[in-house]
């Protein structure tokens, strides 16, 4: 593949046939905009530039292919009127230079499944051929709504007509574009200069570059693909679940075959990319995402939603665990009901129990907070326990700040750290604390109220209110509501 190559993916279209306000290519798939599932495929290999083009929320489809590419020659075209995916790729065009002599590698926005290894064996191919235009085809029993491929008396390639223009004997042809087309840049420019909108849906049609190849006696091939599931364009949300549901089976069986235990594979939903270790068991009702990796030996009783979360190795996560961007220790105990927010970072060993809420907290080895805490923007030594009710006070209305807490501290309950605020190494602090100023090593800290008693008190309170509605009876059992 010596050949230079750029990639044109169109992602403008709003997507009628979902029956949405958002741009059909950022609905997602196993937890990811299929846009960003495309791209990524396409840029494993390597096109420079890499365009997008966008029309519908053109923002957000911009962030999406930034975010799932990374810092590499990816180029925006804007196609301000949605006419259709020829004039789409004119607008492409715009973004590849005049001098560009190499290949153009194009696809649609709506095709997530596809593979980037079958995406080098069709260059490959067209390579091999010393083709001019080549594009992957499949054969369907239910050939539906795609373009089908029109072949010559000969067998050779001769058209692609949409399932709208077709006559009734070519709407019989099982054979149909995928939409995914390898062409000379010179060529596609020469080609895109003469397409025009006259078809049923009065739009210019990249498809029309096969025909026009073909009359200026160019070598055009339909290398014809065997998987057709890679190849399935999203057109509705009845795509897009029957897709989910095809990724999820896939995804369950190849982590089933390489060890790891799904209660109820019906109910685990877990994306592509994820990673999991032997002898890990995952119980009910969990969707894992993103670029998470969990280690062997791990226990996920059920219900928990993961995103982008590296877990050590014979870690429990009891049930309902919320946890993103983080990463846990191994051995570590999470749960239940556990909320763990972007920045956590807990080093092994930890305990972070029912009601705990942790955010940018990061918490050495060994260190617990076992029931009822916010800890938000705070760095926690090692062996370090945090009572139940612990707040880090961090924010100010304006800003947010940070709570260190060294190693060996007994922190006590229903504690408030008013940050920015340092609690040193082996520290006690009593229970009902309010933390303002830094606390040196060793101290015991207190902020109590010195406890007052007043003795008959109750009784001297209910004689005052005799009369009241709500007044005690003689018995003494009030009558509460
Ligand atoms: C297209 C092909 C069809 C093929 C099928 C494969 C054409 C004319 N038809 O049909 O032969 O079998 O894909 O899935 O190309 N888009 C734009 N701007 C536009 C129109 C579309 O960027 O003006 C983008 C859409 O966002 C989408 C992609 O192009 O990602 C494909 O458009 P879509 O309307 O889904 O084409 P199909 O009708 O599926
Ligand atoms: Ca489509």
């Amino acid at each position: 593949m010596d050949q230079p190559l750029a990639a044109i993916i169109l992602a403008a279209g709003l997507g009628t046939r979902m029956r949405s306000d958002r741009a059909k290519v950022l609905h997602e798939l196993a937890g990811e905009p299929m846009i960003g599932r495309v791209l990524r495929a396409v840029a494993t290999l390597n096109p420079h530039p890499l365009v997008v083009v966008v029309g519908h929320q053109a923002d957000q489809v911009r962030d999406v292919a930034h975010r799932a590419v990374g810092p590499r020659d990816l180029r925006c075209a804007p196609q301000s009127e949605q006419r259709g995916t020829g004039d789409a790729a004119r607008c492409a065009l715009t973004e590849i230079p005049e001098t560009f002599a190499g290949d153009v590698l194009i696809g649609y926005g709506d095709m997530p499944r596809i593979d980037p290894g079958t995406l080098r064996a069709f260059i490959d191919d067209h390579h091999g051929r010393g083709a001019d235009l080549s594009f992957i085809s499949v054969e369907l029993d239910v050939p539906a709504a795609y373009g089908r491929v029109v072949r010559d008396a000969v067998g050779a390639v001769a058209a692609i007509v949409e399932a709208r223009d077709a006559t009734p004997a070519q709407l019989a042809f099982k054979e149909i574009n995928t939409g995914i087309y390898l062409v000379g840049a010179a060529l596609l420019r020469t080609a895109l200069a003469q397409i025009r909108n006259d078809n049923a849906q009065r739009e210019f049609y990249l498809t029309d570059i096969v025909a026009i190849a073909r009359a200026h006696g160019r070598r055009v091939f339909a290398w014809r693909a065997h998987d057709d599931a890679e190849f399935a364009g999203i057109n509705s949300r009845e795509d897009l679940a029957r897709m989910e549901t095809q990724i999820r089976e896939e995804v369950n069986r190849r982590l089933m075959a390489a060890g790891v235990t799904l209660i109820d594979p019906a109910t685990a939903y877990i994306a592509p990319e994820v990673e999991i270790g032997r002898d890990t068991i995952i119980g009910p009702n969990v969707r894992i995402l993103g670029r998470t990796r969990i280690g062997a030996s791990v226990v996920i009783e059920g219900t928990a939603w993961l995103r982008d979360v590296t877990i050590g190795d014979r870690c429990q996560l009891k049930i309902c665990v919320r946890a993103e961007d983080c990463v846990i220790g191994e051995e570590s105990e999470i749960g239940p009901f556990a909320n763990l927010r972007a920045g956590t970072e807990l080093e092994g060993h930890n305990r972070i129990g029912n009601f705990v809420e942790t955010k940018k907290a990061r918490i050495g080895r060994g260190s617990k907070a076992s029931h009822l805490s916010y800890l938000g923007d705070a760095v926690i030594g090692r062996e370090t326990n945090v009572g139940c009710g612990v707040i880090t006070v961090n924010y100010d209305g304006y800003d947010k700040h940070v709570t260190r807490i060294g190693d060996r501290c007994m922190v006590g309950c229903d504690t408030q750290l008013i940050a920015p605020v340092k609690v040193g190494d082996d520290v006690y602090v009593a229970s009902g604390t309010t933390i303002v100023r830094d606390v040196e090593d060793g101290a015991l800290v207190m902020s109590h109220h010195p406890q007052r008693e007043k003795a008959g008190w109750t009784a001297n309170w209910h004689r005052r209110h005799a009369g009241h509605p709500k007044a005690r009876s003689d018995s003494g059992n009030g009558a509460a509501d």
